[in-house]
C-alpha cells in the first residue's frame, strides 16, 4: 500500500482528483468505482472544476457506486442517488446511461445485487475504486464480520453506522437498517484502489488497517492484500502512525 500524507482535507481531495483525472485520460474507457459520504466530496468539486476548464470530459466514463440504502426512493435527499446527482453527475458531461448505483428500492433486492454484480463484470470490471472508510472499518457498507468472498448483497448496518449517518438524516430512526453494498470480493475486484481518509476521527481507524491483523472483523484489513492500493490521507488521519 502506497500512502501519500497531506497538509488537509483540500489537499487531500485536490491530490485525489489530479489522480483520478489521469486514469480518466489514460484509458480509453474507464470505469470508475464511487463511494458517498462527506470524504469524497471535496474529490467530486476538483473533478467538476477539471471538467468546467476543459481538463476532462466523462462522455466515455462508466460509474459504479458503491452501495445504496434499501428503501429510499432515487428523488429522497438522503438516497446516494441524490448524493450523486448533486455532487458530481448534473454538473458534468457522463451520459446517464453509463451510471450505475444499485436500486435499494427494487422489489427483489437479492436478484438486484446479482445483476448489479453482473453490470459490473460485463462493463470489464473496475479500474479505480474510490473509497472512504467507516470508523468501525467499513469499506462500502460491509460491515465488521462481512466475509471477504461477499459479492454485492443486501446488509444489516450497524447501529454505529446508523449513527454516525444520523447527521445526515432528520433523526436517527430515519436512517435506514440496511443497504445493497458491493462485497469485499467486488471491491477487490477492483485495478487499483484509492482509499481518501480525513481527520481525527478516522485515525484509529486508519491505524488498524496498516498495522493490524487482516480479519473480516475489521473489513478495511483486507486492503493489505490488494496489489494495487493507495491511500492519500491527511495529517490528522494520520496522527498515530
Ligand atoms: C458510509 C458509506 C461509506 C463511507 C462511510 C464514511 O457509510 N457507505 O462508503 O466510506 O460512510 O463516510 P464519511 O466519509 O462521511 O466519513
Amino acid at each position: 500500500m502506497k500512502i501519500i500524507q497531506t497538509e488537509n482535507y483540500q489537499l487531500m481531495s485536490k491530490l485525489a482528483s489530479q489522480h483520478v483525472i489521469n486514469t480518466i485520460k489514460q484509458i480509453n474507457k474507464p470505469v470508475i468505482g464511487l463511494a458517498t459520504g462527506s470524504t469524497p466530496e471535496g474529490l467530486y468539486q476538483h473533478l467538476i472544476k477539471a471538467y468546467h476548464n476543459h481538463e476532462i470530459s466523462f462522455a466515455n466514463v462508466s460509474t459504479f457506486n458503491l452501495d445504496e440504502y434499501v428503501g429510499l426512493h432515487k428523488e429522497n435527499t438522503n438516497s446516494y442517488h441524490y448524493y450523486m446527482q448533486k455532487f458530481l453527475f448534473n454538473h458534468v458531461d457522463i451520459p446517464s446511461k453509463n451510471i450505475h448505483l444499485p436500486n435499494g428500492m427494487a422489489n427483489d433486492l437479492n436478484n438486484e445485487c446479482t445483476s448489479y454484480e453482473n453490470q459490473i463484470q460485463q462493463a470489464g470490471g473496475i479500474h479505480i475504486q474510490i473509497l472512504g472508510i467507516g470508523r468501525n472499518g467499513h469499506i462500502g457498507f460491509n460491515e465488521p464480520g462481512t466475509s471477504f468472498e461477499s459479492q454485492t448483497h443486501v446488509i444489516d448496518l450497524d447501529e454505529s453506522t446508523r449513527k454516525a449517518n444520523a447527521r445526515f438524516f432528520d433523526s436517527f430512526d430515519n436512517v435506514p437498517k440496511q443497504a445493497i453494498t458491493m462485497g469485499i470480493k467486488s471491491i477487490m475486484r477492483s485495478t487499483e484502489i484509492l482509499l481518501l481518509v480525513s481527520g481525527s476521527e478516522k485515525a484509529d481507524a486508519l491505524e488498524k488497517l496498516l498495522n493490524g491483523e487482516v480479519n473480516e472483523d475489521f473489513p478495511a484489513s483486507i486492503l493489505q492484500t490488494h496489489q494495487n492500493v493507495k491511500i492519500i490521507a491527511d495529517k490528522a488521519a494520520l496522527r498515530n502512525i
